[in-house]
């Protein structure tokens, strides 16, 4: 894999040792929702090696941290310093105005794009990658090995089975077909599509196609999944219904949701939505869930 750097500049480039700082002193806090409200939230973890290509992720760590993002297109400043601590099992909506910046946001937190400046860290569990560091191949594979993606269109390929659609996420990970698509039955099953597997996507209902997206985002494991106004097309009822899904089967299973949305129904039922306005953040609330 590409260098990977240390979430936060370290201030000495040495080795972590027995009596160095324990980065566990860090997570203890309560997470900053929102860092420039709270400038200095968590005392910065010294006990990182800079520089190397990977190091352990404590447990307790955020699930995936932006800081300082800015993005840029000719004269359009899409986001202008973005902070962000999102934790594992946590359910983010990203919520604002058209233009506002959330797709760019999402793009830059799921490594689709990188930012002009500033760091995005996502905890794999074994380690933490430093994602906006990282080349377009290996951000392909961070993509493809640990996210996935939920889209309003869905971006599923029409020719193909919701079967086929399923299990190409794990082929593309190298599984040999037979089992990928014996594991995207499986999957697809769960999310009440049984008996459906061999139709095209023009044969499904719009829900029914967003959960062959969901089924397809969640089969290779990922811990992050990135929806992008995942219910824009669909009414209110199949709305509610893909949210239910995505909910339960993202988060029920202690994994993470970005969903970027208009829809005041799909944020209230995330545990914190983050206004955006002119790529800032300008509001992180957070809520029982509905
Ligand atoms: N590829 C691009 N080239 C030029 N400008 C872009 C590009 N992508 C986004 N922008 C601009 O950056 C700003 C933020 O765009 P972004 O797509 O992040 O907004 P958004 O909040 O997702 O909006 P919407 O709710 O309409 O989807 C907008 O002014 C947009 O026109
Ligand atoms: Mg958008």
């Amino acid at each position: 894999m590409p260098t990977r750097q240390a979430p936060w500049p370290a201030p000495a480039p040495q080795a972590p040792s027995p009596q160095a700082p324990a980065p566990q002193a860090w997570p203890q806090q309560p997470a900053p929702k929102a860092w420039p409200q709270q400038p200095a939230p968590r005392p910065a973890p010294t006990a990182f090696p800079p520089a190397t290509t990977a190091f352990a992720a404590p447990s307790s760590f955020p699930a995936l941290t932006a800081r300082g993002l800015t993005k840029t297109y000719g004269p359009t400043t899409a986001l202008a310093g973005v902070d962000l601590a999102i934790e594992a099992g946590e359910s983010v909506a990203i919520m604002g105005a058209s233009g506002s910046g959330k797709t760019t946001l999402l793009h830059c937190l799921a490594g689709i794009i990188r930012p002009d400046s500033g760091e995005v860290h996502l905890a794999t569990g074994a380690e933490w990658i430093a994602v906006s560091a990282l080349g377009e191949t290996a951000r392909s594979r961070v993509r493809r090995e640990h996210l996935g993606f939920v889209f309003q269109e869905g971006l599923l390929i029409p020719e193909l089975t919701a079967r086929e659609n399923v299990a190409i996420a794990l082929m593309l990970g190298g599984v040999p077909r037979q089992a990928a698509e014996h594991a995207a039955t499986a999957a697809l099953a769960t999310l009440g599509l049984a008996g459906m597997e061999d139709r095209r996507i023009g044969q499904l209902s719009g829900g029914q196609a967003q959960r062959v997206a969901i089924a397809r985002a969640q089969v290779t494991g990922a811990r992050v999944v990135f929806a992008d106004e995942p219910t824009g097309a669909l009414d209110s009822q199949t709305s509610a219904e893909v949210m239910d899904v995505l909910l339960s089967t993202v988060t029920g299973s202690g994994r993470t949701l970005v969903v970027v949305t208009h829809d005041d129904d799909v944020a209230a039922r995330c545990r914190r939505t983050i206004r955006l306005h002119d790529g800032r953040i300008v509001a992180d609330q957070a809520r029982s869930p509905r």
